[in-house]
């Protein structure tokens, strides 16, 4: 079955598969979103099948929500929780200072706010995705409905005196609707090309008033590990300045694979 896992998903599985590691017994796991942290989460259930690990999820979409009740995770919320030990999550990009960008999949408000109410937050995703400059992604940004027309207007003229290349703002469609989030706003793309001062853009986007949060994770990211498709991972830690290459075998039982839907 694994076989059959084109080297994107393999690279997706194995990074997610190695970043289950760091959990332990008893920990409260914020649950990221996307298609590599839904392997993360098949992943940890499987460990918490195997092996009777106790841990408690805090979910960052209704979609992850739902993958993980189904895979008999104890699902709580972030209220009930509080503080997490630990958040494993994707990203659509990361850099060589592990800050990134969040938001492809329309979760970054919960994604954030799980994320910095965590001890750590180990970031997991394929070799595409690592960076030397943020950038190339679209930037999403979460907007209000209410006079979301006017927001894009006013992100438009703070990026004309931003450091980036390009500076064409699109509303995020969902067929002929504007997407939804799970908080029934709007989501923003920003083709900026390349971010110059990432740190500087994340600070200033949130001044104005429409905007809910920006996909920018700065200073957020501990751990990021890289996933390869031959089953090489790469675990870069920010705060023990480390790197570690390790390989992994693809040796989950087909169960895994079976339930993958994302
Ligand atoms: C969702 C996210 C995802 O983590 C990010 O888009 C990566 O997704 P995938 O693992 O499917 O490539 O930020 O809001």
């Amino acid at each position: 079955m694994t076989s059959d896992l084109s080297p994107i998903e393999r690279a997706k599985f194995v990074a997610a598969k190695r970043a289950v590691d760091f959990v332990q017994d008893g920990m409260k796991l914020g649950l990221g979103t996307g298609s590599t942290a839904a392997w993360m989460v098949r992943c940890l259930a499987e460990r918490v099948r195997n092996e009777g690990l106790r841990v408690q999820g805090v979910p960052t979409s209704t979609r992850t929500a739902e993958l993980a009740h189904d895979l008999g995770l104890t699902v709580v919320s972030l209220d009930e929780a509080k503080w997490l030990d630990l958040t494993i999550d994707g990203a659509d990009e990361v850099d060589r200072d592990l800050n990134l960008i969040k938001g492809g999949g329309a979760a970054l408000l919960q994604e954030k706010i799980v994320a910095t109410a965590s001890d750590r937050m180990v970031v997991i995703a394929d070799a595409a995705k690592d960076v030397t400059q943020l950038g190339a992604f679209p930037l999403p940004v979460e907007v209000i409905p209410f006079g979301w027309q006017t927001t894009k207007s006013l992100i438009e003229e703070l990026l004309t005196g931003m450091d980036v290349l390009g500076r064409d703002v699109t509303l995020r469609m969902n067929g002929d609707r504007p997407l939804l989030t799970d908080e029934a706003n709007y989501i923003v793309d920003l083709h900026l090309k390349r971010i110059g001062n990432p740190r500087q853009l994340a600070l200033v986007l949130n001044q104005i008033p429409g905007v809910v949060e920006n996909g920018l994770f700065i200073d957020i990211c501990d751990v990021v590990v890289i996933g390869h498709g031959d089953g090489r991972v790469e675990v870069r830690d920010i705060n023990a300045g480390t790197v570690e290459q390790d390989r992994l075998f693809f040796t989950a039982p087909d169960n895994i694979f079976l339930e993958a839907d994302e």
